[in-house]
């Protein structure tokens, strides 16, 4: 069972109120979604986005409220779907980035070391190619640099190499077993495969540039006063969420990866300016939200 991570800050975050309406771009198993359409009863509405067609059939089935609308949907499509649908301006935007539980936990969609399964990984199972294949189809170089970028495998060329020599690789432990013969283990918490999957997982979804392209046209969806709030679950997803915050609340000053500083007014306001973390009673509860931070902003100008 998925439990949503940081929902009371989330919350109080959005701040949703009766009729308003709100965006959720990864609706997952709907946790967020449901408080939302909650706060904004009895006419507001919440628009629920997933790329995994399983997750909105899912949160159809357990939320049979046509305040709710679904479809699936990349981050990166969202604002252009959304504004088909007639869904903006909006109130509200959530972005609660990474895998749901049931995601995780399905063997058969590949995420996991501990569980046997095919070589997949793919948010959305239906396009676009498997991990499987994506190590099959890549050069070396570019398997390394995702390793070292998006899973900061220590040695990283050393264990592209490993994984290279033993393709085809067709199931999560056989993969798991190549990683775990050439990485020793830093610590007993963590099993080196960890880095490896976050970051093959990362590659054959797009999960960066998708979040990059995603977040100015999102805070383009807002109305005045909307919030954005954003759930990030590792140091590369967060840094892109900090940058963009910081370049679109303070355009003047020079932000790394948005080039020049320059004079265009300020469209957002940090609410956030260190993220916040779960507390430690929510990471007995729920391990998983651990690593979560989140970062809110609000919408000004016209
Ligand atoms: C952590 S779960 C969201 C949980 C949800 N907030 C809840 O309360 O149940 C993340 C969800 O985002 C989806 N997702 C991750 N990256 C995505 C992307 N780039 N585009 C669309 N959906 C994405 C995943 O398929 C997954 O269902």
């Amino acid at each position: 069972m998925h439990v949503p991570v940081l929902f009371d800050e989330v919350m109080r975050a959005l701040q949703p109120r009766p009729g308003g309406r709100y965006l959720d771009c990864t609706v997952g198993n709907g946790g967020h979604a449901a408080g939302l359409l909650e706060r904004c009863a009895p006419d507001g509405l919440v628009l629920g986005f997933d790329a995994d067609p399983a997750a909105i059939v899912r949160v159809r089935a357990c939320i049979p409220d046509e305040r709710l609308i679904l479809h699936p949907c990349w981050l990166d499509e969202a604002p252009t779907r959304a504004r088909q649908l007639g869904f903006a301006p909006v109130d509200g935007v959530l972005v609660d980035l990474g895998l749901s539980a049931n995601q995780l936990e399905d063997p058969a969609r590949g995420f996991s070391f501990m569980r046997e399964g095919p070589l997949d990984m793919r948010f959305d199972p239906t396009a676009g190619i498997s991990a499987a294949e994506w190590l099959d189809t890549t050069d070396l170089a570019t398997l390394a640099r995702v390793l070292r970028e998006y899973g900061e495998v220590p040695n990283a060329m050393h264990v592209a190499q490993a994984i290279w020599r033993a393709r085809p690789l067709r199931s999560t432990s056989q993969l798991r077993d190549v990683v775990a013969d050439i990485i020793k283990p830093r610590s007993r918490r963590i099993h080196p495969a960890t880095q490896v999957f976050q970051a093959l997982r990362i590659a054959v979804n797009d999960e960066l540039r998708r979040l990059r392209e995603a977040l100015p046209r999102l805070i383009d969806l807002l109305a005045e006063g909307g919030r954005i709030a954003v759930i990030a679950f590792h140091s590369l997803e967060d840094r892109i969420v900090k940058e963009t915050f910081r370049h679109e609340s303070m355009p003047q000053a020079y932000s790394p990866g948005f080039g020049k500083a320059n004079a265009s007014p300020p469209r957002l306001k940090l609410l956030t300016r260190r993220p916040i973390m779960p507390s430690p009673e929510e990471i007995a509860v729920n391990p998983r939200a651990r690593s979560a931070r989140l970062r809110v902003a609000e919408r000004i100008g016209g």
